[in-house]
């Protein structure tokens, strides 16, 4: 029984790749090509686990966000609301689309560096749960929003711990030398919240912070988690405001090749409770309401692509092409970071792996790469390329580059199959486009 890294991935007796026992040829075939595919039981099965490992830890003071930068989509937002989940949402766009798809606002967590006035003001205006500050400018411009509309902002303040999370260095927004948020270590974090306590349309509820992503060591959650408190303690004892909100954010890793072993997250989960649970009582601190935000680690594990192999390339004593009828405009991870995948060819998926090649996308880049020199069953044009574990960072980080068309996605429930999100036409291109 061929293994793959997606737990819902299978072969059929016409050796062909599954997923949530439906075959992937077949739905490219029905939906055309490049096609994302999303097992929704799969995304159901980890927001559940996380739900029922805060609801465990923390019984009612704790509280799982869906970070919909992995995957923000209409369809996306109502399983989540349907598993009892809020979301973290980062920008108008993801907001607006939040909305739109019947999120309470009290259950949305507003997110973002270096948002505008304009996305300030819905927020505020649409009454969305919490608003996490980044910075003094934005505290300032808060509070006038809030004043001219007569209300009083419940916010949280994003906290650089100063964790060295040990993840790829563009993923790691912990340290000092980050643009997100406030430093503890230079004071800055204190002098915030000193003049947030001035002001009256906003009400300082808690603190937040991020440490990275695709973590695969609990120990820098345990650290961040033990100083955060610490600085809620000092919050208390120097600026006089009681913080009765933590935000831990995400950053669990996940599965992309047999390499990757991540933890599963109850053991994250109970070891960080216990921290802050010792931590409050060493400051005689009363346990804060807690809320994480997992993104890639509720979505990446019930994705992949599927591709139409174009042509193959056998440049001798050299490399080999695969050349595929999408790339970095559909997923620009590779490209972007070097992420790693595993892929398999979809309509030869019980053969053997024997042949070695390097998967290019079509847009006109040399980087256009989607992996380089992966084992894989030798493909020829036609046949149908998988790449597993696309369900994070790869629709939402998608564009249009060369003019092409985001692809489609289908979801998978129950064995099957329905459009989520149509395949861009042309039309959809040009729409913006003044003639
Ligand atoms: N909360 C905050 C404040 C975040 O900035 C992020 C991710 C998350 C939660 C969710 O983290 P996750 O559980 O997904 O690791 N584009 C990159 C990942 C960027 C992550 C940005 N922030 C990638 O494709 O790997």
């Amino acid at each position: 029984m061929k293994q793959f890294v997606m737990e819902s991935a299978g072969v059929n007796k016409q050796g062909r790749l599954t997923l949530g026992g439906v075959d992937t040829v077949y739905l490219a075939e029905k939906y055309s090509t490049p096609l994302y595919v999303m097992d929704e039981d799969v995304v159901i099965k980890n927001c559940l686990a996380y739900k029922n490992s805060i609801d465990k830890f923390y019984g009612g003071r704790g509280k799982v966000l869906f970070a919909s930068k992995a995957l923000s989509a209409v369809f996306m937002y109502k399983i989540v609301k349907e598993c009892g989940l809020g979301v973290d949402v980062v920008s108008g766009g993801e907001l607006y689309t939040a909305l739109k798809a019947g999120t309470n606002p009290a259950d949305i967590c507003f997110h973002g560096n270096s948002k505008s006035e304009q996305e300030l003001f819905e927020a505020i205006s649409q009454n969305v749960g919490r608003i996490i500050v980044d910075n003094k400018e934005e505290l300032l411009r808060i509070e006038k929003i809030a004043g001219s509309l007569n209300k009083k902002v419940k916010i949280l303040f994003r906290i650089k711990p100063g964790v060295d999370a040990h993840t790829h260095q563009f993923i790691m927004t912990g340290q000092i030398d980050s643009k997100f948020g406030v430093a503890m270590e230079n004071g800055e974090a204190l002098d915030i919240m000193r003049l947030a306590a001035t002001l009256q349309n906003v009400e300082v509820v808690g603190a937040d912070c991020h440490i990275g992503s695709q973590i695969f060591e609990v120990l820098p959650f345990k650290v961040t988690a033990e100083k955060m408190i610490d600085f809620m303690a000092q919050v208390r004892d120097e600026v006089g405001i009681t913080l009765s909100e933590l935000n831990l954010g995400g950053g669990f890793g996940i599965k992309y090749t047999e390499k990757d072993d991540p933890v599963p997250y109850e053991e994250y989960i109970k070891l960080v409770h216990d921290t802050i649970r010792d931590t409050c009582a060493k400051h005689n601190l009363e346990l804060p309401f807690i809320y994480m935000e997992p993104g890639r680690s509720i979505v990446a594990s019930a994705g992949l692509t599927l591709y139409t192999v174009s042509a193959v390339k056998e440049i001798k004593d050299v490399r080999n092409y695969v050349l595929i009828d999408g790339g970095m405009c559909d997923n620009p991870r590779y490209a972007l970071y070097k992420s790693e995948y595993s892929l398999c060819v979809a309509n030869k998926a019980a053969e053997n792996t024997d042949y070695v090649a390097t998967v290019a996308g079509k847009c006109c880049e040399s980087g256009d790469l989607i992996q380089e020199d992966v084992p894989l069953t030798k493909p020829c044009a036609g046949d149908t390329v998988a790449v597993f574990a696309t369900g994070a960072y790869n629709y939402s980080m998608a564009s249009n580059y060369n003019r092409n068309p985001r692809p489609a996605m289908v979801a998978i429930r129950g064995g099957k199959d329905r459009l989520v999100i149509k395949r861009e036409t042309y039309e959809d291109i040009i729409r913006n486009d003044v003639f």
